[in-house]
């Protein structure tokens, strides 16, 4: 091989394994892996479809939309959602919905990977959540409720 070519192949090794390391932040600008997309998708049709719809457009009144969801803004709040469930006033574009969603019957990485495919479709704004940040709000507990 000539020296370039050494160089080069070197310098992509290096860059490939700086991206299995990187960081929550960085994984948030990057485009989710295919695998987790199907994953997602999978899971939406089987189960979130049911009340959301198949574009995410929730229905008037009854179940609030996913499709450019102002409420997709907080991270944090959305994976608790999913893990806990949701009740009581929420506002979504504006628009107060009075709802139950039971708590979503998957483990960290299926929820991840839905919520990745969420935030990646409907016309959504990107990013990915990981297993590890799903994890960590299981961990923390229901806020308010006694352990
Ligand atoms: C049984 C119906 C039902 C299913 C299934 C369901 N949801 Fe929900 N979801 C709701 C309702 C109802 C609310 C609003 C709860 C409230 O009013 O407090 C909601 C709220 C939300 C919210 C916050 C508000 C918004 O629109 O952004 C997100 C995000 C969400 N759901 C995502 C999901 C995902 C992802 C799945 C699949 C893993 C899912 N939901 C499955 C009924 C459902």
């Amino acid at each position: 091989m000539k020296p370039a070519l050494l160089a080069s192949a070197l310098l992509l090794s290096i860059a490939c394994a700086q991206e299995l390391q990187s960081t929550p932040a960085q994984q948030a600008t990057a485009a989710p892996p295919a695998a987790v997309m199907q994953r997602g998708q999978q899971i939406y049709q089987s189960y979130c479809k049911t009340c959301h719809q198949a574009n995410g457009q929730g229905i008037p009144g009854v179940y609030p939309p996913l499709a450019k969801s102002d409420y997709l803004k907080d991270k944090q709040a959305v994976i608790r959602a999913l893990v806990f469930g949701l009740s009581g006033k929420i506002v979504v574009n504006g628009k107060t919905y009075n709802g139950v969603m039971p708590p979503a019957p998957y483990n960290d990485a299926d929820l991840a990977a839905v919520l990745t495919y969420v935030y990646n479709s409907f016309g959504n704004s990107g990013g990915i959540v990981t297993a590890q940040e799903v994890a960590a709000v299981r961990k923390a507990g229901k806020p308010g409720q006694k352990k």
